[in-house]
């Protein structure tokens, strides 16, 4: 099996709910990376944008990716929607990454998953609007570090998890 597993996609895609499940049919770690800047900041999400901004929460963001990928374990690694952003983010992915595979989904689907949680302060307010002008504009960056694109809409967590498996690691799809 590929020892860095890396999920990518936006907020509301399924990377968290599915990479835990991944992670544990592989066998691997699970990591997420806005797990790790919560963690490093001592703050939410929520609370880093409001305080230090979103250009602060990009540089921690970064550095979280950066701690994630250099695992020397068996690592399947949640990076968050914003990770593509960056070019050094999208050179670390492609140089650390056995796999990368992008989670696809319509607005609407992203916009009742996402708005279920509390740390997606770009999404305050007109959620599908926002989701509709970060998902354009961040397709493209998303394609140019994935390996696979697995489309989520209408698929169940678990169906999703048959798929990212039989992608990665056939050997554990059942
Ligand atoms: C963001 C995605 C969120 C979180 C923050 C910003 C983004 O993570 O890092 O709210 O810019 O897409 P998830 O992709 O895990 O929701």
């Amino acid at each position: 099996m590929p020892r860095v597993v890396v999920l990518v996609g936006m907020m509301g895609s399924g990377k968290t709910s599915v990479g835990k499940i991944v992670a544990a049919r592989l066998g691997a770690r699970f990591v997420d990376t806005d797990d790790l800047v919560v963690a490093t900041a001592g703050q939410t999400v929520r609370a880093i944008f409001a305080e230090q901004g979103e250009p602060a929460f990009r540089l921690l963001e970064a550095r979280a990716l950066a701690e994630a990928l250099s695992a020397r374990d068996d690592v399947v690694v949640a990076a968050a929607g914003g990770t593509v952003l960056s070019d050094t983010n999208r050179q670390a992915i492609h140089q650390h990454a056995d796999v990368v595979v992008w989670l696809d989904a319509d607005v609407r689907t992203l916009a009742e998953r996402a708005s279920r949680d509390v740390h997606r302060p770009l999404i305050d307010g007109d959620t599908t609007s926002r989701l509709t002008t970060l998902n354009d504009e961040r397709r493209s960056l998303y394609a140019s570090v994935a390996d696979m694109r697995i489309d989520t809409v209408g698929k169940s967590i678990d169906d999703v998890v048959q798929s990212v498996v039989a992608g990665v690691a056939p050997e554990h799809a059942s």
